[in-house]
């Protein structure tokens, strides 16, 4: 019979630098198939992070990346016209369960608030999902495990404490600068003195934020700047395109990344 978690499966180990533990911790949650929320900023190494622990535990990950118009339907599955007939089609949360999967709903708090009814009884001891539209009750596979994202910063209130309080939790920040460095030059291939001058540039951008910008520069921001100058853009030209541009639409504000980005190039 074909896997239907085919898909799903990583081949090749996705390169994950470790800040602290995190690894153990969540080889230990995953041991007692504890439900996980990874809390922190935006791109700051969480979906890598789950990659890596998935292919470590030789896991498919079935992941969603969820938003506003994310429903427990669409997570759970649906009735498809095919050729005249309908047939069933389970949805990304259903196909984990069922067959043993690791499923990563990435930033949880998007979806809608009906997608607790699918989330609680899969993560207390029941491990079970009831799938109404078809009629059926589908117990957890053994090796099934829920892992969900959220940013703090960002509409944190709308994740319910009922919902939480089914969780274990690993906090996720943006790496010190040398680690950080490391990561640019493992992802993108550029020399010790760019990486730790872009790192040093997002570092300097998460103190603006709060102040007028929402979040600093991310890991990920950095690592496209890198890939930039990579490609054969001069370094203040990438990191205006990477960084400056999209965080901020606010002139002043821009004004000053770039005073920033010129300083260091
Ligand atoms: N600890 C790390 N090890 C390896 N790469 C990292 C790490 N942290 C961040 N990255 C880099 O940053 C990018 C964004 O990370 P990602 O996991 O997508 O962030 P998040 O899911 O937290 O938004 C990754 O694609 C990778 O290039
Ligand atoms: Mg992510």
């Amino acid at each position: 019979m074909r896997d239907p978690l085919e898909v799903w499966r990583i081949a090749a180990e996705p390169y994950y630098r470790p800040i602290g533990d995190e690894c153990t911790l969540f080889e230990a949650a995953y041991a007692g198939r504890l439900p996980v929320l990874l809390k922190g900023p935006t791109g700051c190494g969480k979906t890598r992070f789950l990659e890596h622990m998935a292919w470590r535990l030789g896991r498919p990950l079935v992941t969603v990346a969820c938003n506003d118009d994310t429903t427990a339907g669409d997570l759970v599955g649906r009735w498809i016209l095919e050729g005249g007939e309908t047939r069933w089609q389970d949805g990304p949360l259903t196909l984990a369960a069922r067959h043993g999967g690791i499923c990563y709903l990435d930033e949880i708090v998007e979806a809608r608030a009906d997608t607790s009814v699918v989330i609680h009884p899969l993560t207390d001891t029941r491990r079970m999902l009831p799938v109404e539209r078809h009629n059926e009750l589908v117990h957890a596979h053994p090796d099934f495990a829920l892992v969900v994202s959220y940013n703090p910063g960002i509409g944190s209130g709308r994740l319910k404490a009922s919902t939480r309080q089914r969780f274990c939790g690993l906090e996720f920040g943006y790496p010190d600068a040398e680690v950080e460095a490391d990561i640019l030059m493992q992802e993108s291939g550029v020399d010790v003195e760019l990486a730790s001058a872009l790192v040093a540039l997002g570092r300097r951008s998460r103190r603006l934020a709060g102040h007028g910008l929402e979040e600093g520069a991310s890991t990920r921001m950095l690592v496209r700047a890198a890939a930039l100058v990579r490609a054969g853009v001069s370094p203040a030209a990438a990191c205006r395109m990477a960084l400056v541009a999209p965080l901020t639409d606010d002139a002043a504000l821009r004004d000053a990344l770039s005073a920033a980005v010129d300083a260091s190039f």
